[in-house]
């Protein structure tokens, strides 16, 4: 009764924002990510006697917040029909506090962990519907390489679950460059930066009926390798997101002058025939879409930029999978 799993973080290219059921986690719209080799999170579970779930995530013990993990858990108990409780480690090998999809690869981790533990066998299909419902960009990093989450249609979600476009050997010269900024401000969470969207941007709707074009589109471009289209798309569908952040009530800005001076840094370096696009999610971090043979030159120049705190280098990756060395 006791597994160990692996997962990596994903960016997504073409972003998950918005629920039509927070319940069972339900997008308003499908998203499109890569899975990131260089940001994993490895999770031990074993079930015992234990009075209660325990949960340590890099050497901390956990307190509950809107990301309910122990309810997560107890999903899984249900499923398998145990009683027993578990006790849960995990780490990652990226700052988790740093607002870089912790979420995706901790719950990725932990539901293939908890299942395994728990002598439950599920599809890459099933544990992707099982781990959408403890987080919703979570579902993508079950799979490697470049992945679709469906929206799915049926209010039960058997319908919402992610699928892999392309494995990592597809397109091995891709890599996504994370840069970390100096931030003392909390940003208001996903989770809760999107209800607060739904509930009340004008231009939600709006969002909402291009996302399937980007969808379409960047599907293509996957498939065709071609880098500029994928980078076009990204960078605009990421700022078509921040569009309607922005223009919440009251309005939700993640962008501090570190997160400008990167755009505007990226921008001029496409003025120079180098091939780079940006992309961000719910914080001030951004995330550089690029490849192989330009990543020198543009680490050096990421180097220079005052705000930059920290960079984290990613290339196609790996789905989630069960590992042999447990953490204790
Ligand atoms: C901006 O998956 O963290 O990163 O489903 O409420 O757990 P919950 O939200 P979460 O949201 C991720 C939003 C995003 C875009 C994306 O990853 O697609």
């Amino acid at each position: 009764m006791k597994a160990t799993a692996t997962a990596n973080a994903n960016i997504a290219l073409v972003k998950y924002w918005g629920k039509r059921s927070s319940d069972r986690i339900l997008p308003q719209n499908g998203s499109i990510s890569m899975t990131c080799d260089g940001m994993a999170t490895k999770t031990t579970v074993e079930f015992s006697e234990q009075p209660e779930h325990t949960v340590m995530i890099n050497d901390e013990e956990f307190k509950k917040d809107e990301k309910d993990i122990h309810g997560h858990i107890d999903r899984i108990c249900r499923m398998a029909g145990i009683r027993k409780h578990a006790k849960v480690v995990s780490e990652s090998n990226f700052p988790v506090a740093a607002g870089l999809a912790s979420s995706a690869s901790g719950f990725a981790a932990l539901t293939v962990a908890t299942c395994a533990a728990a002598g439950l066998k599920l599809s890459p299909r099933e544990l992707s519907i099982l781990t959408r419902q403890g987080s919703g960009s979570a579902c993508r990093s079950i799979f490697g390489g470049f992945v679709e989450w469906h929206r799915g249609q049926r209010d039960d979600g058997s319908d919402s679950y992610a699928e892999e476009i392309k494995d990592k050997n597809h397109w091995p010269e891709f890599r996504m460059i994370a840069t970390i900024v100096e931030s003392k401000k909390k940003p208001v969470s996903s989770r809760g930066g999107m209800a607060q969207t739904v509930a009340t941007c004008p231009y939600y709707k709006d969002w909402l009926a291009t996302v399937d074009e980007d969808l379409k589109n960047m599907k293509e471009a996957i498939e065709e390798r071609d880098f500029e289209k994928v980078g076009g798309i990204a960078e605009f569908n990421a700022l078509k997101m921040h569009a309607t952040m922005i223009t919440t009530k009251p309005s939700i800005i993640y962008w501090i002058p570190a997160t400008m001076e990167i755009i505007h840094a990226v921008r001029q370096m496409r003025e120079e025939e180098i091939q780079a696009y940006f992309t961000m999610d719910a914080g001030p971090n951004v995330k550089v879409l690029c490849q192989e043979r330009d990543v020198k030159e543009i680490s050096m120049q990421l180097a220079e930029l005052e705000g930059v705190a920290n960079t984290i280098l990613c290339k196609p990756g790996d789905g989630a999978k069960i590992v042999s060395e447990h953490l204790f």
